[in-house]
């Protein structure tokens, strides 16, 4: 259990101090439940693990493509953090919210004039350029406007880091950034150097996401100082900012065992300033883009179950009433997750299930192994643990199934911040033959 998740008296699961089975009433299922007082207490931890190193520059961009909303950004602003966008969308999304676009940082591999002109007008913080095409678009468009743009350089530092391990590639095949070993990002730095209209202030990497250890950012960090200090030394580059990513792993199932933030963050800040002691460099500012470690663990989904399959000798299917439209990461990346009966929370769960979802394709199946009590059946209310980062932002409309709708808890009371997609929202934009100009 997770934040305020806790069990009543009467053996349903509660989040916020709001019984699931009232929430679900009230506004359907699926539904997207976020735990406020968590999402603010993961912040906290970020913000206390960088305040113990006393006279530290930093900065926490929370990477918004885990879940945008309005209220979700406005919650962002509201905590002080900075906020990382990748798509027109997501920009777009920030302004709505009155984020301060002066802690807006523009991501991605193939941002388009159009995305770019978004950033300039709107005057964000910061272009993470990721490329030769971005660096020439972004200086020219710079002159036309007569306006500067502060950047920072995405590079690939060899270092790939996976949930429970980090390697050191040779060559790096990624479609992200200026690979450092083979004089790309060399040839970046000096570029932006020279563009009159782009201020370098620094680089920024991204190993991975669910890192459950701290080399893979150590290992990073030490590689991106090494050519920084060669940097420093041929072209007068000064180093203002290091970002580090995001990437910190999170409780799905009990196999995962996160790190306390602190650890990532002590990691970070003592390996930065080894490598500046030991390169005779002043510590830049650290910047970190976490996305799941704010928002995963204070997500829950809540299904309602509607039909199911016993197969005798195989495996007895529960279908819930979403699935793959609600939540992708079970059939595109095998993700784990755990479950419970939220009306039935005090009752052993020793009979085991598979998850199914409702869309045609058999690999919509949640969780293959769920473990709920005997008696679950049609009508009861299902929780999945853990669906705040990469649920909402990744659902689809496959089968022409409406996205859910997200509510905030906290403290006995409940916000609807996104409402549920209506069937006349689905087909909002969509064009009758009739009206078709051809036709007309
Ligand atoms: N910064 C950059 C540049 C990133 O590319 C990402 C994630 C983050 C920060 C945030 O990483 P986080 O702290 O959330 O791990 N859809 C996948 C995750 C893709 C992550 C892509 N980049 C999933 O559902 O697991």
């Amino acid at each position: 259990m997770f934040g305020t998740q806790a069990i009543n008296g009467r053996g349903h699961l509660c989040i916020g101090g709001i019984d699931t089975t009232v929430l679900a009433k009230e506004y359907g299922t699926p539904l997207y439940v976020y735990d406020t007082a968590l999402i603010k207490n993961k912040i906290n931890e970020f913000k206390q693990a960088f305040a113990r190193h006393a006279g530290l520059s930093w900065q926490i961009a929370y990477a918004s493509k885990a879940f945008s909303s309005i209220a979700m950004i406005q919650l962002i602003d509201e905590q002080g953090l900075s906020l990382d966008v990748v798509s027109g969308g997501e920009l777009f999304t920030a302004l709505k919210a009155g984020m301060n676009p002066k802690r807006i940082h523009f991501h991605g591999n193939n941002k388009s004039y159009a995305e770019l002109t978004m950033a300039l007008d709107a005057k964000i913080g910061a272009v993470i350029v990721d490329n030769f095409f971005e660096l020439d678009l972004l200086e020219k468009m710079c002159a036309d406007r007569n306006q500067e743009m502060d950047i920072l350089l995405r590079v690939t530092p060899g270092v790939e880091a996976h949930t429970h391990e980090f390697i050191m590639t040779g060559q790096d095949d990624s479609k992200f950034g200026f690979n450092l070993d083979n004089g790309m990002a060399e040839r970046a730095v000096k570029q932006a150097l020279q563009s009159p209209h782009l201020n370098l202030i620094g680089i920024h990497s991204h190993i991975g996401s669910q890192i459950f250890e701290t080399d893979g950012f150590a290992g990073a960090i030490k590689i991106m100082m090494q050519h920084v200090s060669e940097w420093t030394k041929n072209f007068a580059f000064q180093l203002q900012v290091l970002n580090v990513g995001g990437g910190f792993g999170i409780h799905y199932t009990d196999g995962d065992r996160p790190l306390p933030i602190e650890r990532y963050i002590d990691t970070i800040v003592t390996t930065a300033e080894k490598e500046c002691a030991e390169h005779n460099l002043s510590m830049p500012s650290l910047w970190v883009e976490p996305g799941r470690s704010i928002v995963g663990e204070a997500g829950t989904t809540l299904y309602t179950v509607g039909s199911s399959k016993d197969i005798p000798g195989i495996r007895k299917y529960l279908a819930v009433d979403g699935g793959m439209s609600d939540n992708i990461r079970p059939s595109l990346y095998q993700a784990q997750y755990h479950a419970i009966c939220a009306n039935k929370a005090s009752e052993a769960a020793q009979s085991q299930v598979a998850l199914a979802g409702k869309c045609c394709e058999s690999g919509d199946v949640l969780i293959k192994e769920a473990f709920l009590p005997e008696s679950c059946t049609s009508g009861d209310l299902i929780a999945v643990f853990s669906t705040g980062a990469y649920g909402y932002s990744m659902a689809s409309h496959y089968n022409r199934i409406s996205n859910p709708a997200v509510v905030f808890v906290e403290d006995g009371e409940a916000s609807l911040v996104v409402r549920r997609e209506t069937y006349e929202d689905l087909i909002r934009q969509d064009i009758a033959l009739k009206d078709l100009s051809r036709n007309k």
